[in-house]
């Protein structure tokens, strides 16, 4: 499709192989199937959640939300459900919004991180269409016991550089028509490098607010789960907070930047490898489009 070859786009991004969904696969179908797992793991019936939250970029449709499609299909007839805007930090700014409500009240949340990234990929683009994935990954968020659930999450955001990614046409200033058609306005646009080095700075920044906010360093945290956008980037966070890289999860090799869905899917297959266990600190880190950057230190 583009002037590329693998082994550029393994030694620049890790990324080896990725998900794309089948055509007329949304993102409520990907995100109800993830959601589905996540009740049977926590042993949880639809009935019982009081909040949906859907994380995502790449919704099923502009309205109604994919959390109402999803709560429909879910039989969740209890539950409010709402999206929720912040791209590849939105599960980790929707699990902030479930622990307020966890804390002051509610009894579970269901929080998913679902995206078809490939509804806004330009494959005419090499320097995007070669790094985005599928997926969806979901957590039931309820009351903890003892010492254990969410300790704390950090939420940051800068508009100013908002134009580093974004989709420019679509929404009300660029509505769909034959003009946002002829510029590929309903693309992803990234401008990769200069993200590339914002992300580094700000994944440590707030790695270490995490850390220090607990009186904690690096050596008391048993695995860090960061938003899987390229292994370059992964590599030099770990390396400024002077993290051994086995402390740091990756799976980005076998599915891309999946945006909101990349830290569940990542914590879903750390839990089933065994390398989050009872009682494991774990801390979360992400970055993304708004610019936004988050993180969460959750002791499981
Ligand atoms: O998840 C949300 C946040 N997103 C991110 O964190 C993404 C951050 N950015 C990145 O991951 C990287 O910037 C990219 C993987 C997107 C690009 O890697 P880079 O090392 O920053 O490359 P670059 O943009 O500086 O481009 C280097 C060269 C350029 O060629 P010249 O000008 O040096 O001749 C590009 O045209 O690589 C070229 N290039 C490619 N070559 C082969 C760009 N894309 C490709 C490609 N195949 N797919």
């Amino acid at each position: 499709m583009v002037a590329t070859d693998d082994a550029w786009i393994v030694e620049r991004t890790g990324i080896r192989e990725r998900r794309i969904a089948a055509p007329g696969q949304a993102c409520s179908d990907l995100g109800t199937r993830a959601a589905q797992q996540a009740l049977t793991a926590a042993g949880v019936e639809p009935t019982d959640l009081d909040l949906i939250l859907v994380a995502t970029c790449t919704g099923d449709q502009p309205l109604p939300s994919t959390a109402c499609l999803m709560q429909t299909q879910l039989g969740a007839r209890r539950a409010a459900a709402c999206d929720l805007s912040a791209a590849c930090c939105g599960f980790v700014y929707a699990l902030s919004v479930a622990d307020a409500y966890v804390k002051t009240g509610s009894r579970y949340v269901l929080v998913v991180g679902a995206e078809v990234m490939s509804a806004i990929t330009d494959w005419t683009d090499r320097s995007t269409c070669i790094l985005f994935g599928d997926g969806a990954g979901a957590a039931v968020v309820g009351p903890a016991e003892g010492n254990r659930g969410i300790l704390s999450t950090h939420l940051r955001s800068d508009g100013g550089l908002g134009e580093l990614i974004c989709v420019p046409g679509g929404g009300s200033t660029m509505p769909p028509n034959e003009k946002m058609l002829a510029e590929n306005a309903q693309y992803l646009k990234m401008k990769g490098n200069e993200t590339y080095k914002v992300a580094i700075k700000t994944l440590e920044e707030i790695a270490r607010e995490t850390l220090s906010a607990h009186g904690l360093t690096v050596n008391d945290i048993d695995l860090y789960v960061p938003h899987q956008a390229n292994i370059r980037i992964l590599k030099a966070v770990a390396e400024r907070l002077q993290l051994p890289m086995e402390k740091v999860f990756m799976n980005i090799d076998r599915y891309g930047n999946t945006s909101a869905a990349s830290i569940p899917l990542a914590l879903d297959e750390a839990v089933k490898a065994g390398r989050i266990k009872d009682g494991s600190l774990v801390m979360i880190g992400a970055f993304g489009a708004g610019l936004t950057w988050a993180s969460a230190l959750i002791r499981w």
